[in-house]
């Protein structure tokens, strides 16, 4: 009896020397021997975008922390947030094709895009070999599905602790009329945005994904106001369901491109506050035309955020004998990619005034001047069409989607027209003129859009570019 024990004893001796992995992976589930706990791979406090926000607790006094659940009692703030980027930033048709790529870390991907536990099936606890594309994960048993389609939600932004470790909301006031618990801190509650917005840290990958300071071009430019003095204006409106009448409220609208993610975005935009960011002119003499751009009210640079992003200025005149011809400007970065390096950035700063000329030759009878704020051109839109391994349990009918994406996703938002003829002087275009023709896009080929593949035009000689 004692022999077999000391038998078997060295056999188990003998196969842990020679297979230790698959013994402590498969036998003690010891996988973390190999992995980096999160908080060694980034600073919780400086990198919040890598951990989860805590979403299983409910403050006291309601039933649940799905926006939903606030639209009972905040119904007006309800509707606005409803149509905004934040909510769709799941479903978003551009954001389900980048994720699928392979090279890719998804999990991170969905931290700034869905950053509550709740919202996530799986939960990343540790990574393999301190490789962000090497996430090892377990199942969420507190997983909500109604909850993740919510995207950036309210809890998002307002579900915390207060001292004695409670759920609650935080707001800028300390309302006592609330049935909820409230931490007061508008400060805390302002600098939401910098988590997601500007991120910290090395860039997630070679190309650049989401890796944009905002934050960092407002300091440079000495601007004092906050992203939530220009993102979140007030408005007047009744803020919850024991208001009696209106008051002066924080939209929760959050335009900033002013590009929607569906054509059906079109549709309210101008009722949420829809202002071109952007003003211009034009002038026309015997021998030039003169046309204007000025970055009117962002006190960062602009176009901002993403590097895709672009401002498509496009002159197209007529001359006496009927020809037609283009000019066009690109005010944008430029980037080579794979990997990403930065070879061009001619960007509005804050206030800045930029002037084009086009000197001219033959007569001219008419002419237009359009300005473009485009989100991604028609190059990229097309390769999105081309996306494999669309996940269908993160945003149904995506593939479906994906495929008539044309018809689905506009690409830009003209901000500003005007139509010059010898009779009638200038005529420049109203929002909601501006808007009908964005919502156009629908009707043209991605190749077709005139705003959509610059580089296969003529550019306008630029003559000056000053500060004022
Ligand atoms: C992206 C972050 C974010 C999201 C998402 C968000 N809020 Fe807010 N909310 C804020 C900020 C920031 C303020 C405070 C602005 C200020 O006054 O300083 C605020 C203010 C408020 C206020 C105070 C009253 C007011 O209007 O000024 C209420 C109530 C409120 N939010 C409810 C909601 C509800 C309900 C939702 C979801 C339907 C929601 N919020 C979604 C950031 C957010
Ligand atoms: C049962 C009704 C009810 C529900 C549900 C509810 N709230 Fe409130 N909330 C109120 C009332 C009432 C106030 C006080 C409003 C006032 O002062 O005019 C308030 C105030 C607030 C404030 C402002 C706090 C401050 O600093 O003054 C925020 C932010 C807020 N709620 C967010 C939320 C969020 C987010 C949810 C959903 C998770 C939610 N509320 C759900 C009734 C509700
Ligand atoms: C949890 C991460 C997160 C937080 C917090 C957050 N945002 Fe966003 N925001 C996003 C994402 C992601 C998108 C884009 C979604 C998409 O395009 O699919 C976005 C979109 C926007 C846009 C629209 C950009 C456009 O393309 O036109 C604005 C403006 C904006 N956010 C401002 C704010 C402000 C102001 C705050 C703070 C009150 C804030 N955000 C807080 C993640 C966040
Ligand atoms: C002084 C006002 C102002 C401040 C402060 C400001 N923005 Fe903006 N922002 C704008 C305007 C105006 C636009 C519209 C630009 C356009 O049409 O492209 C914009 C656009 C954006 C966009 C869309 C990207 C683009 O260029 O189209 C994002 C995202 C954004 N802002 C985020 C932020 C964040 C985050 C902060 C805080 C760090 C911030 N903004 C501070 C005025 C401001
Ligand atoms: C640190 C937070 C953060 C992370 C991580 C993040 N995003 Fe984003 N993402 C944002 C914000 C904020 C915006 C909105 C920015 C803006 O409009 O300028 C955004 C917008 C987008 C958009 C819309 C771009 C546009 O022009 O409308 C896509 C697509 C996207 N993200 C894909 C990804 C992918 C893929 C990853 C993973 C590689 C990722 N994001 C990781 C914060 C993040």
């Amino acid at each position: 009896m004692k022999k077999l024990i000391q038998i078997t004893l060295i056999i188990i001796f003998a196969y842990l020397c020679i297979y230790p992995q698959w013994f402590m992976t498969n036998l003690l589930n010891l996988d973390s021997i190999s992995s980096t706990p999160l908080h060694k791979k980034f600073n919780p406090s400086t990198q919040q975008y890598a951990f989860l926000i805590e979403s299983n607790k409910i403050p006291k006094g309601l039933t649940g922390v799905k926006a939903k659940d606030c639209s009972v009692c905040h119904k007006e703030i309800y509707d606005e947030w409803s149509q905004t980027t934040h909510a769709h930033a799941l479903s978003d048709l551009q954001f389900q094709a980048e994720i699928s790529k392979k090279d890719n870390p998804k999990w991170l991907c969905l931290n700034c895009h869905i950053p509550l536990k709740s919202q996530r099936k799986n939960i990343t606890v540790a990574l393999k070999n301190n490789d962000i594309l090497k996430p090892i994960s377990k199942p969420n048993p507190h997983f909500d599905k109604a909850l993740q389609q919510e995207a950036i939600t309210c809890a998002v932004c307002h579900l915390v602790k207060d001292k004695n470790n409670q759920a609650a909301i935080l707001g800028p006031k300390g309302s006592k009329l609330s049935p909820h618990p409230v931490v007061k801190d508008q400060k805390r509650l302002q600098n939401v945005c910098i988590r997601c917005h500007q991120p910290s840290g090395d860039q997630l990958t070679p190309n650049l994904l989401c890796w944009f300071h905002p934050l960092d071009e407002l300091k440079s430019n000495q601007s004092k106001d906050s992203c939530v003095d220009c993102h979140m204006p007030k408005n007047s409106k009744k803020i919850s369901i024991a208001s009696l009448k209106t008051t002066s409220s924080s939209a929760h609208h959050w335009l900033g491109s002013a590009i929607p993610k569906t054509y059906k975005g079109y549709d309210t935009i101008l009722k949420r506050g829809f202002t071109p960011s952007i003003t211009a002119s034009s002038n026309i003499t015997t021998n030039k035309i003169t046309v204007n751009i000025q970055n009117k009210d962002s006190g960062h640079h602009l176009p901002s955020g993403d590097p895709e992003r672009y401002f498509a200025l496009i002159l197209t005149t007529q001359d006496n004998k009927n020809k037609t011809s283009t000019h066009v400007a690109r005010i944008g970065q430029t980037w080579q990619w794979d990997p990403a390096k930065k070879i061009g950035d001619n960007r509005l700063k804050p206030h800045e005034a930029r002037e084009f000329e086009l000197p001219l030759k033959g007569s001219i009878i008419s002419y237009s001047y359009e300005i473009w704020n485009t989100r991604l051109n028609g190059q990229n839109a097309g390769y999105m069409t081309l996306a494999k391994g669309l996940d269908e349990q993160l945003a149904s009918n995506i593939n479906q989607d994906i495929k008539q994406l044309h018809k689905l996703y506009p690409l830009a938002t003209l901000m500003y027209k005007e139509n010059y003829t010898k009779n009638n002087g200038v005529i420049k275009l109203n929002s909601q003129q501006l808007l009908d023709l964005s919502k156009d896009q629908k009707n043209i080929a991605f190749r077709d859009r005139i705003y959509a593949n610059l580089e296969n035009f003529p550019s306008m000689p630029r003559v000056t570019a000053s500060d004022k």
